[in-house]
Order: C-alpha cells, then structure tokens, then sequence
C-alpha cells in the first residue's frame, strides 16, 4: 500500500474535489486510515466555492488542511506547491467540467484541462525524477469512450471516440498522462467515471439543476426526446473508488467506476419529481406539467454504460449507496442548504444563464 502523506489535490473547491476531501478529512472510514495532510489547489472558478470546506477549514486549517488559490496552469506556482508542502501525490479533478459550456465557449476546456494537466504532469516529472512511493492519479470520465446504442458497455479496453470538445479534453488529458508513465516512468493511475451526483454539485449539472428549478418553480428542461441514458454514480462511491485506486491501484492502469445504473433522463427526471413533491409536500403532477422539452443539445451522446468488473474484481471495490438512497440524501441536501445554493443562484451564474438561456 502507497504511503500518501502530502497529497495535493487540484479543483477541491468543486463538487467532487469537496466531497473528496470532506471524505479524507471527515467521518468516513477512509478517514481512519489516512493520517496525512492535504493541500488544495484551486482557482476559484464559477464552479469552485470555499464555503463547501467552511469546517474543514475550522477544523484543520493550517494543520492537515491547506488552500492555495491559483491556476493549475501556472507552472511555477505549480512547481512551489510541491516543494513546499513535499508533495507526494496528486489527485487532479481541477477542470472544466460541463458539457454545454464546452459548446458553448470551449477554449478555457483545452487551457484547463489539457495545458493545465500537462503543468502539473511536467511539476511531477521535474521534481519527483525517481522518488519511489509518489503517484498522480487523473480523474477522468467515461465520455472519453463516445457513445453506446441500445447495447453494450465501455469496458477499460474501449477505443477512445469524445465527441464533445468537453471529452476531447479529457481524452487529450487521458493520453498525456499515460504517456508519461510509459515515457518517464511516472507512476499514475486513472479513473473513468459514469455521472456522479450528490451534495455540493454545481446546479448547471441535470440532477441539482431540475430540484432547484422544482424549488423554484421553473421550467424543467429536457434536452430532445429525453430518452438519452446516462449512469448514475452517488459521489461518495466514486471518492471511495479514487481512494481504493490510489491505496492498491498499479500504476499505469486505468479503472473504469460506474452505478450499474442506467437511466433515461425523462424516467429519472420523474423519479425525482416524486421524492421531492413527497418531500415538499406539493402535487406530483403539478410538478410534472412544467416538464418542458427543449432543443437538443448539438452531439448529445445518446447513451453511457460502464463495465466495472476490474475494479470489482483487482480492487474489490464496490459501491454502498443505492440510486434511492443517493437521490433521496442529494434532494435532503439541497432543500438543508438554501443558502448555498441561493449564494450560487443570485450570483455570477444568474447572470451566464440570463445571456444563454434567457433565464431559464
Ligand atoms: P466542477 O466543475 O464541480 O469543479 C471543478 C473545480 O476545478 C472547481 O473548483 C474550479 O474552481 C476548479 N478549476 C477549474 N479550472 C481551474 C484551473 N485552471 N486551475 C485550478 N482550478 C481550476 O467539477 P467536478 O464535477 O467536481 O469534476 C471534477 C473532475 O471529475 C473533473 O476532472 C471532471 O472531468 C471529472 N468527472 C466528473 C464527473 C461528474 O459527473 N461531475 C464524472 C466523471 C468525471
Ligand atoms: P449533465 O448533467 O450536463 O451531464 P453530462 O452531459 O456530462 O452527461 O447532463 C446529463 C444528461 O441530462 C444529459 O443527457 C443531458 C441532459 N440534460 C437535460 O436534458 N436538461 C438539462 O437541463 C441538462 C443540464 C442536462
């Protein structure tokens, strides 16, 4: 088992980056096991906020706890980090992570997420040279793979087809970190993960997007027929697959990590629409009749499966939370934490969604 004592982790003031570290730092049984410190880097962007980590900053703040606000392209901060916390792993989630804005302005999804990847490969390669028992575990996702018909899954072996330039970043990104290792030696390890949902995520993304917008009375989105599928993967689940991979994972492997859990979107949207009218005690089919379809997304993948038996089987990993569970604690969080997400609706945001989608 790896030693990770001083693990930077890149984007921890995003959705997953939080969970991460709340996951490291908080109540869970990883918790335990993990003594070390943990230094997060992160610019600040719309999707990254600090009040996600206000305990954990209390808490452990200058002792375990460590934020650097910056760029993940800016090489020599990048490099200074490292040496000054002697960094000896690197989780980097830090990127630009949704789909339509990729559409929409795509040139900040190839600085972040492929320049700044390559800064923080080629930090670790100057600086850990041959160090043993360091490792740079990319987070990455299961679009990379393309799209799936009616049947099939993407396994580890799946040849890469991105169609959006969202996944063709990632993709990019894919490919330069295993081509470090296999050129420098660089010890990394991958993930590939299906949709995460969960506390804290960013309400532009499909699950917490359509519980605020019920919550507010708004229309409810549909991008084409509704009938796309994606796989849904409680975040909690994925932070214990990365954690599984960096303790036990071989360096140079890729391990794909999925819900077994396929949904049409029109089919999950109405699941939801049930447990929050439940919840808030408003009519079902009330909240049904603002379901309203829109104009497709250009590209829109039309289907995601992940096949996770490597993970399953190497790492014996495997997931806790049922797809009930999960949506039921995301609906409880969101309708628990109006401030947050009223700090994110009437700020910037308000303001990205009134130029682009007038309002909605
Ligand atoms: P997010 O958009 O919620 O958070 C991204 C974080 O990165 C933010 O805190 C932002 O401030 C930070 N960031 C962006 N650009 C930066 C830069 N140049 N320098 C430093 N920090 C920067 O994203 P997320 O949903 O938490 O996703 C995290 C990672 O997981 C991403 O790499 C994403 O591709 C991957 N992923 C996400 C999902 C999902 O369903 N959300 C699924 C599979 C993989
Ligand atoms: P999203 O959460 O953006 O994740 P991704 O595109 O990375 O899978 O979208 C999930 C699915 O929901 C996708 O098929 C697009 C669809 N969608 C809608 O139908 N309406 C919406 O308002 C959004 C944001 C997404």
């Amino acid at each position: 088992m790896r030693k990770l004592t001083n693990i930077l982790v890149t984007g921890g003031a995003g959705f997953i980056g939080v969970n991460f570290i709340r996951f490291l730092l908080g109540e869970s049984a990883a918790s335990n096991e993990f003594k070390g410190r943990i230094v997060n880097l992160d610019a600040l962007t719309y999707a990254g906020n600090l009040i996600s980590l206000k305990e954990i900053e209390e808490k452990f703040g200058g002792k375990r706890y460590f934020f650097e606000k910056g760029n993940i392209c800016d090489h020599t901060l990048v490099e200074a980090i490292f040496r000054k916390y002697d960094i000896d792993t690197v989780v980097h989630f830090a990127a630009e992570s949704h789909v339509d804005r990729s559409i929409l302005s795509p040139e900040t999804f190839i600085q972040t997420n492929i320049l700044g990847t390559f800064s923080l490969l080629e930090a670790a390669r100057s600086i850990w040279k041959d160090t043993e028992g360091v490792l740079f575990h990319h987070v990455s996702t299961d679009e990379v793979y393309g799209s799936l018909g009616e049947k099939g899954h993407f396994s580890e072996n799946t040849p890469y087809a991105p169609r959006s330039p969202y996944s063709a970043s990632k993709a990019a990104t894919d490919h330069l970190v295993m081509a470090y290792h296999h050129t420098y030696g660089l010890p990394v390890t991958l993930s590939n993960s299906s949709n995460n949902y969960g506390p804290y995520q960013f309400p532009e993304k499909l699950i917490p997007l359509m519980i605020l917008n019920m919550l507010e009375g708004k229309p409810l989105p549909i991008y084409g027929d509704g009938r796309n599928i994606r796989d849904w993967l409680y975040v909690e689940d994925y932070n214990n697959a990365i954690w599984t991979i960096m303790q036990n994972g071989l360096a140079g492997e890729k391990y794909n990590v999925g819900g077994d859990n396929e949904w049409e979107n029109i089919k999950l949207l109405n699941k939801l629409i049930d447990i929050v009218s439940a919840k808030i005690n408003s009519d079902a089919d009330a909240l049904r009749s603002t379901i309203t379809y829109v104009k497709d997304r250009p590209g829109h993948d039309r289907r995601y499966a992940i096949d996770c038996y490597k993970i399953k089987h190497e790492l014996s990993w495997k997931q806790s939370v049922n797809f009930e569970q999960g949506l039921t604690c995301t609906v409880d969080w969101y309708l628990s934490n109006r401030d947050w997400t009223e700090n994110i609706l009437n700020g910037e945001y308000k303001r990205w969604i009134e130029k682009n989608y007038g309002g909605r």
